[in-house]
Parts: C-alpha cells; sequence; structure tokens
C-alpha cells in the first residue's frame, strides 16, 4: 500500500482531480471535505468521490469532516501516519468574500490553522498548500513570475490565501523539519477525461468557464462578458487557463519535492499561454458545436486585463509542466458538462 496522504477538501473540483492522479501514482489517499460545496452522494460519500472509485474499481477513505471540528481532526490524525497532507478545503467565492469578509477570514484561516497545528503535535510536516495567482494581485509585469510582489489582492478571499501562505512560510522558517510547497494556482479548468469527475458550481457560477459550459448545454441563455474595453488582443480580459488534469500532475510533482526536504517552495502552475474571454468563448463554440450567445457588459470589480504565468520554476524544480492546449480544455469539459447537465445531482434544481 502506498504513502497515506490526507486530502483536505477533497471532494471538490480541484481536489477530487487530485485524488484520482495520487491513486494512479500509487499513493494512498484519506478524503475529508464537509460538503460545504461538494455534492454528497448515497450514504456519507461524496459523489465525486464514489464516481472515481467506481472508474478506477478501488475504495478510498472519506470522512465527512470539518476543519474547524478539531477534536474530529485530531482523532483523524490518530487514526492514521500521514506522510503528507493536500490542503484544499476553502471558501473560493470571490464575491462572495466581499459581502462576508468575517465568515472568509474566521472559515479560511481558522481551518488552516487547526489543521497546520494537528499536524504539528502528530509529527505530519510535509504538506502542499492549494494557494491561487491572485495572491499577485494586479501584475506589474507579465509573465508573473514567483518574484513578483505579493499580497496586494483587494478580495478578502484571495487575502486569506496570501495569510496562509505567510504562516506556512514562517512555520517552516521556525521549524527546520517542515517542508511545503505552495501552489499559486492560474485559472483551473476543464476536467477529467472520463467525463465523470468536472466542476460542480452551486447556484450561478462566478468563474467563466463553468457559466459557458452551462450555456452551451443550455442550463442558461446567455454569457456576460465582463468589460471588452481592456487593453489586450480583442478588449477582453486574458487568462491563463490550465487543464485540471496538468494542475493535479502538478501536485504528485510537489509531494515528490517535499521529499528532498525543501523546506518551502512557491511554485505558479500555469501555462503560460493567456486567451481572452471571447477566445475561450470561440473554443468551447467548437468543442460543443452550440452556438454561445454572449452580451458585452460592465467590467466586474477587481478584475485586472491580464494575467499569464511565468511556468518556467516549476518544470525546471518540479520537472513538471502543463501538456494539454485549450482544445483539449474545451473538449473535456464539454465531455463533463454534456454527460453531466446538472452536475452531479441528478435533477434540476437551478
Ligand atoms: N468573465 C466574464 N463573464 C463571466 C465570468 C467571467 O466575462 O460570467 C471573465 C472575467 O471578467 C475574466 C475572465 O472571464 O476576465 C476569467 O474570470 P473567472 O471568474 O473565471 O476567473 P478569475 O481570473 O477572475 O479568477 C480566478 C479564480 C479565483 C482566483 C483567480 C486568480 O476564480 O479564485 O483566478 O487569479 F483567485
Amino acid at each position: 500500500m502506498g504513502e497515506k496522504i490526507l486530502v483536505t477538501g477533497g471532494a471538490g473540483y480541484i481536489g477530487s482531480h487530485c485524488v484520482l492522479e495520487l491513486i494512479e501514482a500509487g499513493y494512498h489517499p484519506v478524503v475529508i471535505d464537509n460538503f460545504s460545496n461538494a455534492v454528497q452522494g448515497e450514504g456519507v460519500v461524496a459523489e465525486s468521490i464514489r464516481r472515481i472509485e467506481k472508474l478506477l474499481n478501488t475504495t478510498i477513505e472519506f470522512h465527512q469532516l470539518d476543519l474547524l471540528d478539531r477534536p474530529g481532526l485530531e482523532n483523524l490524525f490518530k487514526k492514521h501516519t500521514f506522510a503528507a497532507v493536500m490542503h484544499f478545503a476553502g471558501l473560493k467565492a470571490v464575491g462572495e468574500s466581499v459581502e462576508q469578509p468575517l465568515r472568509y477570514y474566521k472559515v479560511n484561516l481558522t481551518a488552516a490553522m487547526n489543521l497546520i497545528e494537528v499536524m504539528q503535535t502528530n509529527n505530519v510536516r510535509n504538506l502542499v498548500f492549494s494557494s491561487s495567482a491572485t495572491v499577485y494581485g494586479d501584475p506589474t509585469r507579465l509573465p508573473i513570475d514567483e518574484q513578483h510582489p505579493v499580497g496586494g489582492c483587494t478580495n478578502p478571499y484571495g487575502k486569506t490565501k496570501f495569510f496562509i501562505e505567510e504562516i506556512i512560510k514562517d512555520q517552516c522558517k521556525a521549524e527546520k523539519d517542515w517542508n511545503a510547497v505552495l501552489l499559486r494556482y492560474f485559472n483551473p479548468i476543464g476536467a477529467h477525461s472520463s467525463g465523470l469527475i468536472g466542476e460542480d458550481p452551486q447556484g450561478i457560477p462566478n468563474n467563466l468557464l463553468p457559466y459557458v459550459a452551462q450555456v452551451a448545454v443550455g442550463r442558461r441563455q446567455c454569457l456576460s462578458v465582463f468589460g471588452d474595453d481592456y487593453d489586450t488582443v480583442d478588449g477582453t480580459g486574458v487568462r491563463d487557463y490550465i487543464h485540471v488534469v496538468d494542475l493535479s500532475k502538478g501536485h504528485i510533482a510537489a509531494l515528490k519535492k517535499l521529499k528532498e526536504n525543501c523546506g518551502c517552495k512557491v511554485y505558479n502552475l500555469g501555462t503560460g499561454k493567456g486567451y481572452s474571454v471571447l477566445q475561450v468563448v470561440k473554443g468551447m463554440e467548437k468543442a460543443s458545436g452550440k452556438e454561445i450567445p454572449y452580451k458585452i457588459a460592465p467590467r466586474r470589480g477587481g478584475d485586472v486585463a491580464s494575467c499569464y504565468a511565468d511556468p518556467k520554476l516549476a518544470e525546471e524544480e518540479l520537472g513538471w509542466k502543463a501538456e494539454f492546449d485549450m482544445e483539449r480544455m474545451c473538449a473535456d469539459l464539454w465531455r463533463w458538462q454534456s454527460m453531466n447537465p446538472t452536475g452531479f445531482t441528478k435533477s434540476t434544481t437551478s
């Protein structure tokens, strides 16, 4: 049996794809999730996890557990010897975080603190943290490398990512046997090629690709394009979209890095290529064979014109680089969306 890896928020979009890759790479993931965003399947197992079990013909240890439940977390660490922890759990809606800052700070920071403290008392000193390019704020230069200044983000969600990074960095400085890899994601999209797992936002999607996919499948009528007067190729916002399976493979590479007693390391996970909103819409029209109606709407507060990674450091030090192009990302997203028009739940509720 492979090394045990605790995956927090493992039923969610990125977490579940990482669980799948962990198993394929020979690890033994133990998954926790509180179902604040993920869909519960039959029994107490998350639907995403149940589908991975089916796909890989295996069983996955899953616990419904909230990281704010300190005694529950301590119990879990008593039962298992984890080689490392991958921390995905957290609230992640940018707009909501502006409206409910206290909730975001309390949940995201307390969850991270509980986890790190319980790791510390149980001698688990290897951590992969799900961070975000949002820590860079409005870029002062492009492409963005890891040396770009951080902390400039304006919303509470992004600040929690920044604060947690700082906490982990300080802990690694204080205790030399700690190792952590902070992964700054650009814009993860797409889905596993099986079409069995994918992103399933609850309510109206905040992010571009889930929204576009729901328009293509007929669940929403028309995309609002937030601004067409940016200084970009066609005036719409440019982002570095990365296939979620590539991203997940980056986490496996990060786990291997921890083995080198690397201390605290920071890597961008992106492709290095930027696509505009309208280019993405075109890509999804091609993948789905559907027309995607859109209208130009005002800019969304807090959005930057362009954001894309310099992904060189991850290639040099992790031996990882993104493989899948935009066409493949759109094809895989469409497969997931068309096979699961209402996501993980069977009935249409939104
Ligand atoms: N957009 C639209 N219409 C929509 C949704 C998005 O035009 O309905 C545009 C945005 O204005 C932006 C682009 O599509 O130009 C991408 O927007 P997303 O909301 O998909 O992604 P963001 O780049 O705004 O945010 C993402 C993650 C955050 C993370 C950030 C890091 O959602 O969690 O990247 O840079 F913090």
